[in-house]
């Protein structure tokens, strides 16, 4: 494996080649759905040689970050005069048109509503959950192997009751899952119901389930509305 240390440093490089081989290595660490790069990345942007620009366009179609996408539309958006860039970018995009084609195809026979609320929750979990739960909702993993938050496919509190799941987003969690520590789910109840609904919707379609209609949202706040500390699944499960 590379050193990232090394790779960023040969982001400042002033041999344009050094700096397009630097951002090829970086590869590897998109890949594994690692962002520590992005804020070297910002500056290639408005990199003053367009074959390094070219590079940052193919290079960030291996990333699953929303962040990626992000960059590559402002990329799109600077160089739309360019041919060259602007055909990179578009074929660096295709990565998220495949994964989103996936799942309208896994969600075809669906009413409109849930759909709609599935694809919402996409957007959402692609914004903040994919950080933790990664792209493939599997857990990301850390650099010893271990997760730094669960699987989110197969979870059966993601499957079962949507009451207990409702509360899991409101309030978070701590405490072992299936003798597993990893640490806390933080509370989201500032988001409103519509949202937690959708992206639950979004976790629990990718499990084949239902979607998750706001009033189970309602109905669980309204329950907990004096509860502060996170849950634990013991608690939950009593
Ligand atoms: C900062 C990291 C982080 C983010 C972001 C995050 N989670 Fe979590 N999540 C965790 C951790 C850590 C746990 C495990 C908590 C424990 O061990 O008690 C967890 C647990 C869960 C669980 C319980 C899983 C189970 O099998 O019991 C669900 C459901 C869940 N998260 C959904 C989400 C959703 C949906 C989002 C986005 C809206 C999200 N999480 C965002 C870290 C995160």
């Amino acid at each position: 494996m590379v050193d990232k240390q090394l790779v960023e440093a040969k982001f400042k490089d002033e041999d344009p080649r050094v700096r397009i081989t630097a951002i090829r290595l970086s590869e590897n660490f998109l890949a594994s759905e690692d962002t520590d790069l992005f804020n070297d990345f910002e500056k290639l942007v408005n990199d003053r040689d367009i074959g390094v620009v070219n590079q940052l366009a193919l290079s960030l179609r291996y990333s699953k970050a929303k962040q990626a996408t992000d960059m590559l539309n402002a990329i799109s958006k600077k160089y739309s005069q360019n041919e060259i860039v602007s055909h990179s970018v578009k074929e660096s995009l295709k990565k998220d048109d495949s994964k989103l084609s996936k799942l309208k195809e896994k969600i075809a026979d669906r009413n409109t509503d849930d759909k709609n609320s599935i694809l919402r929750g996409y957007d959402s979990y692609h914004q903040l959950c994919i950080t933790c739960h990664g792209a493939e909702l599997t857990g990301l993993p850390l650099e010893d192997g271990s997760l730094i938050a669960p699987p989110l496919i197969g979870s059966a509190r993601v499957k079962g009751d949507k009451g207990m799941l409702s509360k899991i987003l409101l309030n978070g969690l701590i405490g072992p899952i299936e003798g597993k520590d990893y640490g806390i789910m933080m509370p989201l109840k500032d988001n409103s119901d519509e949202w937690l609904a959708d992206v639950l919707s979004y976790i629990r379609a990718m499990n084949n389930e239902d979607a998750v209609n706001r009033s189970y949202i309602r109905n669980a706040r309204r329950q907990t509305k004096d509860r502060e500390d996170y849950w634990t699944l013991e608690e939950l499960e009593e």
